[in-house]
Order: C-alpha cells, then structure tokens, then sequence
C-alpha cells in the first residue's frame, strides 16, 4: 500500500513511525504540506527513499492508497472527503471535524465509496487502558454507577500563538474538543453516549484564545449512571485520572483498583480479597505489541486487508464530537442537552462558532514556531 501524509507538523512524525513500525509492508510515497522544507525535512529524518515532498495533496490523490490527515482541525472535512472520493482509506487525526454535519459528510463519502476511515484515537491502543476498559465493560464488578474524567493538561500562553489556534472558527474549540477528547472517547468507549449533559466552561488562563481552557461536564445515562468530565489546560503536572466505580469495585486509569465493603453500621472496611482479585485480573490480561499511533496504525492496515476488525471506527469519532457539542452547546445556553443533536439543531453545523462567547480576543500570532516538537502523550500511562 502507498501511503500520503498530509501536514508535516507536531503530529506528522508519530503516523510516519506508525507506518515504518507497523510491519504491513506500507511504503511512504508522498509528504504534502504546504510549507515543502517541513516535508523534506521530515524525508530526511526517516530517511523515506520512496517519499516526495508536495505543496499540493491533490497531487498524490490518486497515486495513493491510504492517507493519513495531520492538518488543523478545520481542514479534515474538505481533506477527508477529497481522500476518500478519490478512493482512499484514510486514517484522521483527532478532533474528526468540529461539526456533526461535517462528520457526517465524511462518513457519507467513506459509505459511498466504500473506504475505510479511522479517526486517531491513540489511547485505545495502550495496554493498561484497554485493559481497564476491557475490566469495566465485562461487567465483572458489577454496574457502572459513576465515571470521572479528570483530563487535566497544561499549555503555557504561548501555546495560542500559533494563528490557526484560539479562535472557534478555525480551531473548533478549546481543551475540551483538542485535548480532552482523547479521555473523552475512552469514557464513550467504555460507556456510549449519555442522555443528556449539563455543562460549564470559562477560560481562566489563556489571554490569547477566544476559546475555553477550563469546563466541567455532568452525564446523565438511561440506565441512571453518571459521570462526570473536567477538561483544563492549567493543570500543573497534568495529573490526568479516569475512574470507573463499580457495585463491587473501582479502577482507575492509571490503574488502581480499591474495593469497600459495609460494616453493619454501614461504614466502610477495606476488601481486600475482590481489590486482589481485581489487580489479578488486570496481571492477566494481554499485553499489546505496539501501542500508541504504532498500534492504531497497524490496526487501521490491517483492517483494510480484513486481517482484523477496526478498533477506532468513524462512528467512534463522531460520537466524541456529538458528545463535545453537547457539552459547548449546554455550556452556552446554561441549559440541559439532551442527545442526540440532530440535523434540525442550532448546534448541529459550525454556524454557532460565529455568534460563540469570546473569553478573549487573539492579539498575538505566528504561523509556525521554530521549534515544532510536541511533549509525548505516549509515555503518561
Ligand atoms: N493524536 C494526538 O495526540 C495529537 C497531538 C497533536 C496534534 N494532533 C492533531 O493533529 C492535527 C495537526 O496538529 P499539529 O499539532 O501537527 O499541527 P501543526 O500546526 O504542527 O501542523 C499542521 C501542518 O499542516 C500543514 N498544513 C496546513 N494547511 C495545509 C494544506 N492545505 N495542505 C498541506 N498542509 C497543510 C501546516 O503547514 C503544518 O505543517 C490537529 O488536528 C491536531 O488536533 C493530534
């Protein structure tokens, strides 16, 4: 299979290492970004002999298989679409697109063209967080009553300089749709989508972004289970937790397992013998090759040869956008939301980011920092 990456930024060199790392014989053809000495550089790094460098990803469409999208968020749909009509797989990196319709116009092409498309979600491919999904969806410890999503990040203010950030019609949003949705899809997959949300969000830190740095979620499930989500991008150490509380027990992610039982006067004592067996069970449970973008990577091509079903599917990141926009929608309105938001609401399109609240207005920008690197998700759990 020969693959176009398109967009040689931060995120570019974990889906040129997926590929190299996956094993499944995909050959690196083409780096598009508009800005050429980023892809050559790129080249150069991976030593990529069969790769060109390209302003114009039209010009790999159709000499490609597969295409991975490492643009801004407000780029996907428009990338996503042309990639899949001109009969790619395309694999998407994260937010899927900041509106449902435009997840829905990409997941009509993929139908109608019958490709495959995969939204990054790199944290399904890590061991200890499968397997703790894998513990709470088993259902072993009995109902689910309560989640906590705690997706603490820290960016300094330069962080909003860079132009297509900070603003909610180019970027979509703040750390709730760029980063805690990585918590957030866990939460979903472990769980599906809510009834209903109640929201809040402000931004406490970020004098060059009109978006929000801090908000806080409370889910509603048919079944009476709750949850909770807090997304922030001052947290000191980014102390990032989940939490499942089950009838029998809690885990965490990081994983933690604790049980209680009741004494007669119903106060609690630890139970030591299901919190051991909950540990046990974690021990025993498999442990993934790859992980991270190496995993998803891999999954995704082997997907498109049928070896295997696709973890992260195109559904998968709708639902995180669904579930976003029910969180900025509740948030701006100070209003319950119930799901789903369908084609006849207000929020279903992008046109409300024109009339959003902005904490504040963006003064300063650069169109790219001199230092592109990112500070690795990978090594946090
Ligand atoms: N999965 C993760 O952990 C993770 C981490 C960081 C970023 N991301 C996501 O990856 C995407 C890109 O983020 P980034 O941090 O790499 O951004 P970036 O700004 O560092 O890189 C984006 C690149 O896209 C290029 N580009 C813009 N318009 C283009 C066009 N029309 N044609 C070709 N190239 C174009 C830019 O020149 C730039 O090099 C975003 O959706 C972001 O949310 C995911």
């Amino acid at each position: 299979m020969k693959v176009m990456i398109i967009g040689c930024g931060g995120i570019a060199p974990a889906h040129i290492e997926g590929y190299l790392h996956a094993g499944e014989g995909a050959t690196i053809a083409f780096l598009a970004d508009q800005n050429t000495d980023r892809a050559r550089a790129l080249i150069e790094k991976y030593g990529l002999k069969d790769a060109a460098a390209i302003a114009d990803y039209h010009e790999g469409l159709g000499k490609v298989d597969v295409v991975s999208i490492c643009t801004p968020p407000g780029l996907h749909r428009e990338m996503a679409v042309a990639a899949l009509e001109s009969g790619c797989h395309v694999l998407l990196e994260k937010p899927m697109a900041p509106s449902l319709a435009e997840c829905d116009e990409i997941i009509a092409a993929a139908q109608k063209h019958g490709r495959l498309l995969s939204v990054v979600v790199q944290s399904r491919y890590i061991t200890s967080i499968r397997n703790v999904i894998d513990m709470v969806k088993s259902g072993a410890y009995g109902r689910n009553l309560y989640s906590r999503v705690h997706s603490v990040w820290y960016r300094g203010e330069s962080y909003y300089y860079l132009d297509w950030r900070g603003r909610w019609v180019v970027e979509g949003g703040g750390c709730t749709l760029n980063h805690s949705i990585h918590h957030i899809d866990l939460l979903l997959w472990a769980k599906g989508m809510p009834a209903s949300i109640r929201a809040f969000m402000t931004n406490l830190n970020h004098h060059n972004s009109q978006e929000e740095d801090f908000s806080s979620a409370l889910l509603q499930y048919t079944d009476g289970s709750v949850a909770e989500i807090t997304s922030s991008l001052i947290s000191h150490g980014e102390q990032q937790q989940l939490t499942f509380q089950m009838e029998k027990a809690g885990v965490c992610i990081p994983f933690q397992a604790h049980a209680s039982k009741a004494r007669d006067n119903g106060f609690p004592e630890p139970d030591e013998e299901t919190a051991a067996a909950v540990r046990a069970d974690y021990e025993s449970r498999p442990k993934l090759v790859l992980e991270n973008h190496d995993g998803q990577v891999k999954n995704f091509l082997r997907a498109i040869n049928k070896s295997e079903p696709l973890i992260a599917t195109a559904q998968d990141g709708r639902n995180c956008i669904e579930l976003i926009t029910g969180i900025y929608q509740s948030a701006i309105t100070r209003q319950e939301v119930i799901f789903p938001i369908g084609p006849d609401s207000a929020y279903y399109t992008s046109a409300w980011r024109e009339s959003a609240p902005h904490f504040f207005e963006k003064s300063t920008e650069v169109a790219a920092f001199a230092d592109t690197t990112i500070t690795n998700f990978k090594n946090k759990f």
